[in-house]
């Protein structure tokens, strides 16, 4: 067993050989820090994301064949790759040689916004191209079902995605039978004339055509080394971890008896994230490579034995192959096994995750093993003492020690039999998301009747989700042996299932009467199921379902995306090298795809550059008695731990109206609160010893983490905030109806893909310090740091090339570690480097508030509301931060589109223990926006009629005035209104919703509509001010710096458009290099949907100032070139260098008297969304949303799409299914994109049409243009009431017709819950009070 301890693969064709290699490496940091490879992104570290998808080939000598599969770097350990062929995005093209269709076309068909995710997306992408150069649709949404994007929406990494697909003219769409050629509801929107419809903002016959004969070739000698060599056991031993990968069976038993304790790693799926998150460790690892008897595929008399060591991905193929070739009797168990394969975690984990793994894990939420311990699966074990078959059961599932693998005893392959006659199996699973989601509750059923005769003779069912492992109703099945398949039997059955499955209130996961309702719920659609097959095989005995009932059966996918946008065309006369208007690339967007583009983390390491780690507070609210260093500080290489003593005198920094502490070293308010920092030689260790610090703790009362019991508590920051319009009072006393009503609405994580990110690095003289940051606000880290350092600001130099995403996260948290970070930095004279995992970022960055908002409108009978009074609290957290700024902007936009006569506001920023809530996208809007609509839902529902109708009947008609009495001009709110209505067939849709829903009874669609009215500024005309510094250098070409960030919305991009525009060159002469105070300084935050508008009114200002110093220069010589202007003017002494400046929006706001004019102006828009709901499984599938917006003049209409879908997906998503989960104690269980879910491709609406009004004039902005980072989010209620609109559909034919409360976000938890029936009736119910559930909504 002693083998050469030599590691070799190639990455990117280059062959690596590791002598001394450490098995707990893996092979994300070894790329990213040891080749300098770092295009290859981090973004979680758990397999959850897809930043970090390479491409892994092998070549199989006995086959012949290679095998090429995507696979999540960070899960992989690099010891597992002997042998194997490691192609990252830099191997796949680049700038310098070749860039390849994939890179060239995510990156023009707009598919980049940030670029952090890019890498991964053309991984994947890649990968299935090289195994199918001509994907199907469902192919292409499936390889992308791994990746998560936070910043585009995906429909243009889709459409890029669609140029290789036979057949990317259609949309390949099902719905209503019908598809985008044909005519009929579904068909293209009807655009006005003048407007130029675009189905694309590409152009198809520009790219280069994909050669699968240019690809890199697998290395020929790793393919000589796999035919030749002999192979043998490898053992890699390292510090802490030895490695043993055995090559043959033999072998592999040798170390299973030497190590029974040693997991056999194969995918590391499992084990990985147990080492990474939950702290395991194993002294020994084996894994065994490409051992022959572990991938054995045999059909055999009873059924089919799959290896082991096959992956979920190959074991999908093989099924598919299976069920193709066999009749449907024989394949019951490998349908549903097969059909679960297709929504198990994203395709880079099912291909690297194996059978064996999957089965011997036996995760509580396993997929698999509920299937196959119904299908009655047996394993085939292998030991020194030889074979023996065990049965894959409950007592194997719930480990028990009779039925359980022995040590030294293997997995060897897994016997899966054919069903029979007479005998039915089925999948069901529900989760947070339709796809790359845990299951909340999964289930495999089967029956089976004999030679017919309906009478049940076996019967299986397994639920995983509702117990520490699978469970089965084992009792309840034994019971309903014997009876007939009918009404009585369900009755019975369900009865009995519940009393066997029993969940207590407190289960862990939470949603406990959700899943209660789902155990039922699955096994009536199995009852449905197989009462319809029957009815099919013999309709004579078997009378089957009512037609309306067969709804129940069918799952929802949303899967061949299809979308269109409309711009507007640029003026004719208008000059073809002017580039304002056209539908440019980002310009980084090739970097981005080619994992060029430079990040904060991927800087080079520096000469002793050390890393700095984070204790943060285990606690809510408690005393700290004391904290233990020693054992951290006496770990090696471990430089210092930085606390609230070094920082004395400087350890708090005041933003905005109060300071915060940087650490906390006596008493903490949150869970997650910075208490310490340790700096070490090395990220892995200052993490280990990060974990080392030992912290007593006293807890303090109160702790307050909800709204309702800080209300109780009065715990509040400063009074409340009030607008109030006309007399509300008396306006009561007038209408004819007045209704009381409530929502509340839960935050949301920013989600960046790149998560918080810094490096200090001391400059060795005058105290000179420079900060790389991803931040969006580079004065306030300049700031911060300075005043930590006690020095003055003009020695702290902050520099952003590039954010990867931020949404309003990168600006207060970000301050106070770069300020840690610098401290550590400067007291040890070396560079420090600050990159949070994920799990620390979700912990300690806050987000999004939650909202309670408490409304009481007057109405009268026809819809118009004449009196509204609304209460906000949103929950601030334990620092202020930006939360009374959040609620005074949630006030001013409170009436969204709509003229309420008489009104009063009120709102309250809640001092909680938890994580300071801090700015997200929309600031305050989103949440403000969803409790007015929800209130006219309200309205409309009292007043028998529809919410769209109330909507228009209330909504700002022409010149009109706000509550704080601004003028507004809503005409083209009116515009986008009628446009949405009719480019979305709103009437014919309608229709056709009522007509399905009175068709069937567990499925319901929905469809809703809401305008947006956005106001657009920064309430102070300080804050609205920008700076810019533009050079021409003497070849003529130019250098533009200006104060705003690049985090994905192309700001970078339109900055060049400007300086191209104005000083006539094309764009290709003008640079930008990034953000720093060097060049530009006090520059205002990057956010509020201003950035370009602001810092381009200063970038046009420089350069008419420099235009205008060079025209006597340019008239002198009309002809010339800008090499000569530039020359010339050197030569007369005229300066080539200028700052532009912007003073900022005249704007104010006087909350006494309630008026001001806090905004410049107006961001119009409508959103029409469709879905279908399933009322038993509480799933939703998003069918349609057409958005029509009033941008003014589109200055890229490319980014502006851009930034509306991606908005418009981040709303849907926070009101949809992003859920986060506090517990009794106030820790945040969700902290990776495990447990919390952002929208993947799966959720993007099956059609998606954008379009912009005409354009219309805006004298005071940037070329009439119209901020737009922020609006679009708020549209995603559209699907939030769409979702309402379904569930009260079902809940009037269930004669459910009382108010209906719907809280955000409306997850298929509340959905199930709200349509209620007869397995909703039957589920125990706890007492509230009779036990602590695991979560509490804040
Ligand atoms: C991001 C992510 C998403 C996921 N989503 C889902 C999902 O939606 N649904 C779902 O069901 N699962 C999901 N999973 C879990 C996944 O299915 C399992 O982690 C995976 O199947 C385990 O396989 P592996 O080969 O990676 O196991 P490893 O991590 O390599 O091993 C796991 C365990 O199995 C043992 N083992 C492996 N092979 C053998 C053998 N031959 N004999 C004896 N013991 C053996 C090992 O000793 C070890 O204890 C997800 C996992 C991740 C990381
Ligand atoms: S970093 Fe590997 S999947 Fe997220
Ligand atoms: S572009 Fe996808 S995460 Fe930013």
């Amino acid at each position: 067993m002693d083998g050469a301890a030599e590691l070799v693969f190639c990455v990117n064709g280059r062959k690596v050989i590791e002598k001394n290699v450490d098995p707990e490496t893996m092979l994300l940091p070894y790329l990213r820090k040891k080749l300098q490879l770092t295009g290859t992104k981090y973004g979680c570290g758990g397999g959850g994301c897809g930043a970090c998808t390479v491409m892994i080939s092998r070549y199989n000598p006995i086959t012949k064949r290679i095998r090429h599969y995507p696979a999540n770097a960070c899960l992989l350990p690099i010891c597992s790759l002997h042998g194997a062929a490691v192609t990252t995005v830099e191997g796949v093209g680049s700038t310098k040689a070749r860039i390849h269709p994939v890179q060239e076309r995510i990156a023009k068909c707009h598919g980049t916004q940030c670029g952090f995710c890019t890498p991964g997306m053309v991984m994947s992408i890649y990968t299935l191209l090289r195994n199918h150069p001509e994907p199907t649709l469902d192919q292409l949404t499936d390889a992308l079902g791994g990746n998560l994007c936070r910043c585009t929406g995906y429909r243009p990494i889709i459409d890029a995605c669609k140029t290789f697909c036979k057949t990317s003219g259609c949309c390949q769409s099902k719905e209503n039978g019908v598809c985008c050629l044909d005519q009929g509801i579904n068909e293209l929107p009807e655009f006005e004339e003048g407007n130029k419809t675009s189905p694309k903002l590409f152009s198809e016959e520009e790219f280069l055509p994909l050669d699968p004969t240019q690809e890199l070739i697998f290395p020929p000698e790793l393919m000589i080394m796999a035919e030749k060599q002999p192979q043998r056991t490898r053992v890699f031993v390292g510090d802490r971890m030895t490695w043993i990968s055995p090559v043959t069976l033999k072998e592999l038993l040798e170390a299973k008896v030497k190590y029974p304790q040693a997991p056999i790693v194969m995918g590391n799926t499992s084990v990985g994230p147990e080492v990474k998150f939950k702290g395991a460790f194993h002294p020994v690892i084996i894994s065994p490579d490409c051992i022959e008897e572990l991938s054995v595929v045999n059909h055999a008399d009873d059924g089919l034995t799959l290896g082991a060591g096959l992956s979920l991905a190959q074991v999908k193929e093989i099924l598919a192959e299976v069920i193709q070739k066999l009749p449907e009797e024989k394949t019951q168990t490998y349908h549903a096994v097969w059909k679960h394969l297709g929504t198990l975690a994203g395709c880079q984990i099912r291909n690297m995750a194996s059978l064996g793994g999957h089965i011997v894990s036996r995760h509580l939420d396993s997929d698999l093993n509920p299937l196959l311990a119904v299908g009655n699966c047996t394993l085939n074990l292998l030991s020194k003492e030889g074979e023996r078959q065990i049965p894959l059961n409950e007592q194997f599932l719930t480990k028990c020690p009779s039925a359980d693998l022995k040590p030294g005893e293997i997995l060897v392959s897994v016997n899966i039999p054919y069903s029979r006659k007479w005998e039915f199996v089925s999948a069901f699973r529900q989760a947070q998301r339709q796809q790359n989601a845990l299951a909340i509750v999964n289930s495999g059923m089967r029956v089976f009747f004999g030679e017919g005769g309906g009478i049940i003779r076996e019967l299986s069912i397994a639920y995983g989700g509702v117990g520490p492992t699978t469970i089965c109703a084992k009792n309840s099945c034994q019971q309903l042996i014997g009876r007939p398949w009918n009404e009585e039997m369900l009755d019975a059955a369900c009865r009995l299932i519940l009393d066997e499955v029993s969940l207590p209130g407190w289960a862990p996961g939470g949603k406990v009467e959700f899943k209660r309702t789902l155990v039922i719920s699955f096994f009536f659609k199995f009852y449905l199921k197989v009462s319809q097959i029957l009815k099919t095989m013999d309709p004579v005995r078997y009378p089957g379902l009512a037609d309306k009932y067969e709804s129940a059966l069918e799952d929802l996918h949303s899967r061949n995306h299809w979308g269109t946008s409309k711009y507007q065309d640029v003026d004719p006369k208008q000059l073809p090298q002017d580039p304002i208007g056209r539908p440019i690339m980002h310009l980084s967007g090739i970097k981005h795809t080619t994992g060029e583009a430079i990040y904060c983390d991927d800087m080079p390491v520096l000469d002793g550059e050390l890393f700095l780690a984070f204790v943060t507070s285990s606690r809510a609210h408690a005393e700290i008695v004391s904290i233990d260093l020693s054992e951290a500080l006496s770990l090696p290489g471990v430089v210092d731990i930085v606390t609230e003593e070094d920082l004395r005198g400087v350890n708090s920094f005041c933003l905005l109206i109060e300071p915060e502490k940087l650490l906390e070293t006596q008493e903490v308010f949150c869970v997650g609160q910075l208490v310490c920092a340790v700096v070490a030689d090395s990220e892995v260790q200052a993490k280990r010893a990060a974990k080392r610090v030992k912290i007593v703790y006293q807890d303090l009362e109160p702790v307050i983490l909800t709204i309702e019991e800080a209300i109780r508590h009065h715990s509040f920051f400063q009074g409340e905030r009030k607008l109030e319009y006309g007399n509300v009072d008396e306006a009561f006393k007038v209408v004819d109806q007045v209704l009381e009503g409530e929502i509340h609405m839960g935050g949301q994580e920013h989600f960046y893909m790149e998560t918080q990110s810094m490096l200090a690095v001391p400059k060795g003289e005058d105290q000179e310090m420079d900060v790389y940051v991803s931040s969006q606000f580079p004065k306030y880290i300049q700031d911060i740091v300075a005043a930590t350092l006690k020095v003055p600001a003009n020695k702290i130099m902050c520099h952003v090339k590039r954010v990867g995403g931020a949404f309003g996260g990168k600006v207060t948290k970000t301050g106070i570690m770069a300020a840690i970070t610098a401290f550590a930095a400067n007291k040890h004279g070396r560079p420090v480097r600050c990159i949070l995992e994920r799990g620390e970022d979700m912990l300690i960055t806050g987000g999004r508030h939650p909202y309670l908002g408490k409304y009481k409108a007057g109405f009268m009978n026809d819809g118009r509301i004449l009196a509204l009074d609304v209460e906000h609290y949103c929950n601030g957290g334990a620092t202020l931060d930006e939360s009374l700024f959040v609620i005074e902007i949630g006030l001013l936009k409170v009436d969204n589109a709509y003229k309420f006569p008489n009104l009063r506001f009120r709102g309250w920023a809640c001092r909680t223990n938890l994580p300071s809530n801090t700015a997200l996208r929309g600031f305050g809007f989103p949440q403000s926006g969803l409790i007015t609509e929800n209130c006219i839902t309200e309205v409309a529902a009292k007043c028998g009629l529809s919410p769209e109708k109330v909507r228009m009947m209330n909504m700002y008609k022409e010149i009109d005035q706000t509550p704080y009495k601004q003028e507004i001009d809503a005409t083209n709110l009116t515009q986008c209104w009628k446009e949405c209505m009719a480019t979305s067939s709103y009437s014919l849709r309608k229709v056709a919703v009522e007509k399905f829903n009175s068709e069937n009874y567990w499925k319901k669609k929905g469809l809703a509509m809401v305008p947006l009215k956005f106001p657009v500024g920064v309430l102070s005309t300080a804050a609205a001010q920008a700076a810019a510094l533009v050079h021409i250098y003497l070849d003529g070409s130019v250098l533009v710096t200006h104060g705003g960030i690049e985090m994905g919305q192309g700001v970078h991009t339109k900055m060049i458009q400007v300086a191209s525009r104005e000083l006539r060159m094309p764009m290709s002469n003008v640079h930008l290099r990034g953000t720093s105070t060097e060049t530009v300084p006090n520059a205002n935050v990057s956010g509020g949907s201003v950035v370009a508008d602001l810092n381009g009114l200063a970038v046009k200002d420089a350069c008419q100032t420099l235009l205008k110093r060079l025209e006597p220069i340019i008239s002198k010589n009309p002809k010339g070139t800008w090499k000569d202007w530039a020359q010339a003017a050197f030569d007369e002494s005229i300066s080539l260098s200028a700052t532009g400046y912007f003073r900022g929006y005249e704007s104010h706001m006087n909350w006494e008297t309630g008026e001001g004019h806090p905004f410049e102006y107006f961001v119009f828009g409508a959103a029409c969304s469709e879905v279908e709901i399933d009322c038993l499984t509480g799933a939703h599938k998003n069918i349609r949303t057409d958005i029509v917006m009033d941008i003014g003049h589109s200055i890229n209409p490319a980014l502006d799409v851009g930034q509306i879908e991606g908005a418009f997906i981040q709303g849907m998503g926070l009101y949809t299914i992003e859920e986060l989960k506090y517990s009794p104690q106030g820790v945040l269980y969700t902290r990776g994109p495990d447990q919390y879910k952002i929208p993947a491709v799966s959720d993007v609406p099956t059609e998606l049409h954008v379009s912009f009004l005409p354009p219309s004039q805006n004298s005071n902005t940037l070329y009439s243009s119209k901020g737009l980072g922020e609006p679009g989010v708020f549209l995603g209620c559209s699907v939030f009431f769409a979702i309402h609109d379904a569930v009260r559909a079902a809940r009037q034919e269930r004669g459910l017709l009382g108010p209906l409360k719907l809280d955000s976000p409306l997850t298929p938890e509340k959905i199930r819950m709200a349509c209620e029936d007869k397995f909703t009736k039957m589920i125990p119910r706890d007492e509230p009070g009779s036990y602590v559930p695991w979560n509490i909504p804040v």
